[in-house]
């Protein structure tokens, strides 16, 4: 900031607005990731951010996201539609590197409608990128009967077609938002991909799909997305431009990520900060700061390593206090002790600036609280997670013990009003990471919200 402070002292207009600078106001864009297995609570701290935000971008992932936000007391869960939505004077852009299942974002917009939540179109509340991909019916008939025909071996994918979805955009065959507002554009798309999938849902003994049907149905619900479908990465380019403050909403969390996760068990899309630039459509000079969501425990749904696992009566503690049931699917969320080693992981794909944690309240009432510090894999140390599947299957974690504490946390509006072995937790985890707290939740409110440190900060 300080060299971009320089810039338009200099009285250098082009560079300033180059640099982010307009009317002297410093700009920002900030960067939401999940610092885990997804689940950590992104959604609530892109709400917050987003009194201060103009734009609010998903530029990855589809409806196998679930962000909830608690505002007055009524519960929100948001899967398509990015989690600015419910503050005055947001644009919130669905980027053109999401997957899109149109049925269920026209859904999601009817009930925030009903709640009388919407706007007009004009308004700019809400933009549709041009150039994301549509998650089919036969996406979600693939993910399902793959899944199924794994048996045990599955993923544990969340059903939505995800990663079908992401399948046709790397092969170029998706059909892409742009498309279901032209009727022959579609028709060819289809002749393109339809046989195909239909010859493979045949063999999986599941239903096929009819090419008339689909376009009826696909235009249709085209036509009723229609007035927000824009070109996404152009309005997000020009919202920079313009100097206003954005923030990138990331879904599902880093070791979810197709290249650096826990692969197999993974996603299918980038969901650390490396997807935001290709997603979003904008550059990685772009982005100022990262804010690393991370839970004060772990949980993850699905198959695949979690060495911190807990399989007693402790995990079974934190699943129902936490209420860690899948916000899209409803499944129970495996849970276990906060890994530092995973966070360290985390925090060089993702170079967070500062770190929100989320759920510390779940946490009261433990006698102690176990951390992992490492791992041992035949052996040897390792201070970072090692995410080859066969290293995670020798792996045993190293455990540190703190103290717990039995006072509510809820109602601390401040750090120092936090007790005692809280704060010695929090302090532990940001000098272990080497990375500031600036956001502490201890309940789901918005108001359940300890400010510590300022997250738009750069690094
Ligand atoms: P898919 O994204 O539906 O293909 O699922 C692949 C893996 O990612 C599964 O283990 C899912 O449980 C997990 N996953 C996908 N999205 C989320 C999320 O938003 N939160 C937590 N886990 C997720």
């Amino acid at each position: 900031h300080l060299g971009r402070l320089s810039d338009a002292l200099l009285g250098n207009a082009l560079a300033a607005q180059r640099t982010g600078i307009v009317g002297g106001v410093i700009m920002s864009t900030v960067a939401v990731i999940g610092a885990q297995w997804g689940d950590e609570g992104k959604g609530k701290v892109v709400d917050y951010l987003a009194e201060r935000a103009r734009f609010v971008v998903r530029y990855q992932g589809g409806n196998n996201a679930g962000h909830t936000l608690v505002v007055n007391g009524e519960k929100t869960i948001l899967h398509l539609v990015p989690s600015g939505i419910l503050v005055d004077g947001v644009t919130n852009v669905v980027g053109d590197g999401t997957v899109i299942d149109p049925w269920v974002l026209l859904g999601e917009l009817e009930g925030l409608e009903a709640r009388g939540a919407m706007r007009a179109p004009e308004s700019g509340q809400l933009v549709i990128g041009r150039r994301a991909a549509i998650v089919a019916p036969y996406h979600v008939a693939l993910d399902k009967a793959r899944e199924q025909r794994l048996g045990k071996g599955k993923i544990g994918t969340t059903g939505r077609g995800i990663g079908p979805a992401y399948e046709d955009v790397a092969a170029r065959r998706a059909i892409r938002v742009a498309d279901l507002l032209d009727r022959e554009r579609l028709s060819t798309r289809l002749d393109r991909v339809l046989d195909e999938k239909n010859a493979l849902l045949s063999w999986l003994q599941v239903e096929t799909f009819e090419k008339e049907d689909l376009i009826e149905r696909l235009m249709a619900v085209g036509a009723r997305l229609a007035p927000w479908i824009d070109d996404a990465g152009k309005r997000v380019r020009q919202g920079i431009a313009d100097g206003h403050d954005v923030v990138f909403e990331g879904a599902q969390g880093a070791m979810l990520d197709v290249l650096h996760g826990t692969y197999p068990y993974v996603t299918s899309s980038q969901t650390t900060t490396g997807g935001i630039a290709s997603g979003a459509g904008t550059h990685p000079r772009q982005l100022d700061a990262v804010v690393g969501v991370v839970k004060a425990y772990t949980t993850r749904v699905g198959a695949g390593p979690f060495p911190t696992e807990l399989h007693d009566h402790f995990g079974q503690s934190l699943r129902e206090k936490g209420q860690e049931f899948g916000s899209t699917t409803g499944r129970p969320r495996r849970c276990g002790w906060l890994d530092i080693s995973q966070l360290r992981y985390a925090h060089q794909l993702n170079g967070f600036t500062s770190l929100a944690l989320t759920k510390l309240d779940v946490l009261t009432g433990l006698e102690s609280i176990q951390i992992c510090v490492g791992y041992l894999v035949d052996g040897e140390r390792w201070d970072i997670m090692p995410t080859d599947s066969d290293l995670m299957d020798r792996a045993e974690p190293i455990t540190i013990e703190l103290a717990g504490w039995d006072e509510d946390v809820r109602e601390a509006s401040t750090f120092d009003e936090l007790p005692e072995n809280a704060k010695a937790y929090i302090n532990r985890i940001q000098s272990e990471l080497g990375v500031p707290v600036g956001l502490i939740s201890v309940g789901p409110g918005r108001h359940e919200t300890i400010r510590h440190q300022d997250l738009w900060a750069t690094a």
